[in-house]
């Protein structure tokens, strides 16, 4: 098979960037360009004292590495794609039918650009079948011995563990076509993964099973949250624990115990994303049943948040109108500052929608991302209004001072280690606590004097007030909504 010796990356985002750095810090022998339109951001990668334009611990360290021996961030894309042999396509692929029109643009400008023949591989996440789509792009504008060879290498990385990931994949799974130049393509790319990952974790199927599988994976991980989470509402019903049931069942070893945490549901740009193109690619099939079950997956996350809205409400005496709220976290996760699908952008909307306070604190994400966020989710609400009932504070101790409730939205580290005796001083009582991933030492808090929600603790108490109304007629609507959004 060929020896790749450049690489070029399309695509400087979450994956692309990362992903990248790491084959270049791995790989010193291969030249890595990775291009993006975006200026902002590739100045950014390129920034003197290293402020990169996503936060992923261990990430600067590897592009302190690499960048300027054999790791470059260009705006020309075109020179990058002519001078590779094997081109990365890692761009945005948001949800909607129309969603791999980027993958689609940057196909056609490799199409256009290219008078060598490469290797495309396919790193975005896409619908089943788009290889194929790409592959007749390519062919019908390619030029006179020029082939291109269609890989699909789906990322698995997790924001927030990036770079671990990177350095110790669980697997990498490259897709190719059965044919001797598909499976000489899909070696030629094997060999620079085998620069730092075991043979036996390189994986080789098919195209579509490897686009499947990405899709697969997603759904199985959102799968589990869904599923916890709706064990959490029998739990809050019932007075059973969920951390402890998890516990429990995390003991089976065909269960297992990872991805099992309560909490007020996921976020992120993918999972949401993956499942719906699922959902939209077994409807295409005319399988409406196997479409109706993985779209219950996305719908639970939607309850559950609304669920954790309302108990908000509830348990502040039905009403937050005037009442100051703080909110610890506005990531999707901890340790990125990646706010896409974040669970707190629903929980202000919310608020603010019952005319509540509300001060936030995360520590990574920027101000003017946390206003761009909110005036997304309520576009009907002007700016000038939100910020008058949004105040964003500088630490979780100045977002604490003088609420009535406070909510844990990301799972940050700090916050479990936050002066809560200092927090509590400041609070107004009762001090309620909604502690949304289930994060701080409930037993110690109960005992400074919160009253915790989250927890079977507060199970009794929870009890009381808990109604959840099932709105069949909102839950159509919500149906059509996301109908909508795929189409
Ligand atoms: P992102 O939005 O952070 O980055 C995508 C970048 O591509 C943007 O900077 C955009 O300017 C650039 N771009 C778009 N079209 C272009 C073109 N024609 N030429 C040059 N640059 C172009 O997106 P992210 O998060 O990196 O995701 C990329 C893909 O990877 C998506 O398909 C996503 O589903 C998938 N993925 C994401 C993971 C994550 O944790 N974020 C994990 C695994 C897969």
């Amino acid at each position: 098979s060929p020896k790749v010796t450049k690489i070029c990356c399309i695509g400087a985002g979450y994956v692309g960037g990362p992903t990248c750095a790491v084959i270049a810090l791995k790989c010193p022998h291969i030249k890595v360009t990775i291009v993006d339109l975006n200026k902002a951001r590739i100045d950014a990668w390129n920034s003197p004292d290293f402020k990169l334009p996503i936060y992923e611990p261990g990430l600067d360290e590897v592009v302190r590495q690499a960048r300027g021996r054999n790791l470059f961030f260009s705006t020309d894309v075109d020179k990058a794609i002519e001078e590779a042999e094997l081109i990365f396509v890692s761009v945005n692929t948001p949800t909607k039918k129309s969603g791999v029109r980027y993958v689609e643009r940057a196909t056609r400008n490799i199409a256009n650009i290219a008078t060598s023949s490469k290797i495309v591989v396919e790193k975005s996440t896409v619908p089943c079948r788009t290889a194929e789509s790409m592959r007749t792009i390519l062919e019908a504008n390619s030029k006179p011995n020029c082939r291109f060879d269609i890989l699909s290498n789906p990322e698995f990385l997790a924001e927030g563990t990036a770079i671990q990931d990177l350095f110790k994949p669980d697997r990498v799974l490259i897709g190719s076509l059965q044919t001797p130049e598909g499976i000489r393509a899909c070696e030629a790319l094997s060999e620079v993964y085998a620069n730092w990952v075991p043979k036996d974790r390189i994986l080789t199927v098919g195209l579509w099973s490897s686009e499947l599988s990405k899709l697969a994976a997603n759904a199985m991980l959102a799968q589990r949250i869904s599923s916890i989470n709706a064990l959490s509402a029998i739990c809050e019903s019932t007075g059973a624990n969920i951390d402890e049931v998890a516990h429990a069942i995390g003991y089976d070893t065909r269960i297992g115990p990872k991805f099992l945490k309560a909490s007020v549901g996921f976020g992120g740009s993918c999972f949401q994303k993956d499942i719906l193109n699922l959902v939209y690619l077994s409807e295409s099939c005319h399988l409406p049943e196997v479409a109706a079950y993985w779209r219950q997956v996305v719908e639970m996350n939607e309850y559950q948040k609304r669920r954790f809205s309302k108990r908000v409400v509830d348990t502040l005496f039905n009403t937050i109108t005037g009442k100051r709220i703080a909110v610890l976290g506005f990531a999707f996760k901890a340790d990125t500052g990646d706010t896409r699908e974040s669970a707190a952008i629903t929980l202000i909307k919310d608020f603010l929608s019952e005319r509540a306070l509300v001060n936030v604190f995360d520590p990574q994400v920027e101000h003017s991302q946390i206003w761009m966020d909110l005036q997304e989710a309520s576009p009907l609400v002007p700016l000038d209004h939100i910020k008058k009932h949004v105040t964003i504070a500088s630490s979780a101790l100045e977002a604490c001072k003088g609420v009535d409730a406070i909510v844990i939205a990301t799972e940050w580290k700090e916050f479990k280690e936050l002066d809560w005796e200092q927090l509590y001083k400041t609070m107004n009582k009762p001090a309620f606590l909604f502690d949304g991933r289930l994060l701080v030492d409930a037993q110690k808090l109960t005992q400074i004097g919160f009253k915790l929600i989250g927890t079977a603790i507060a199970a009794s108490l929870a009890t009381a007030t808990l109604l959840v109304s099932h709105n069949t007629l909102s839950k159509r609507q919500r149906r059509k909504h996301l109908e909508e959004d795929i189409k």
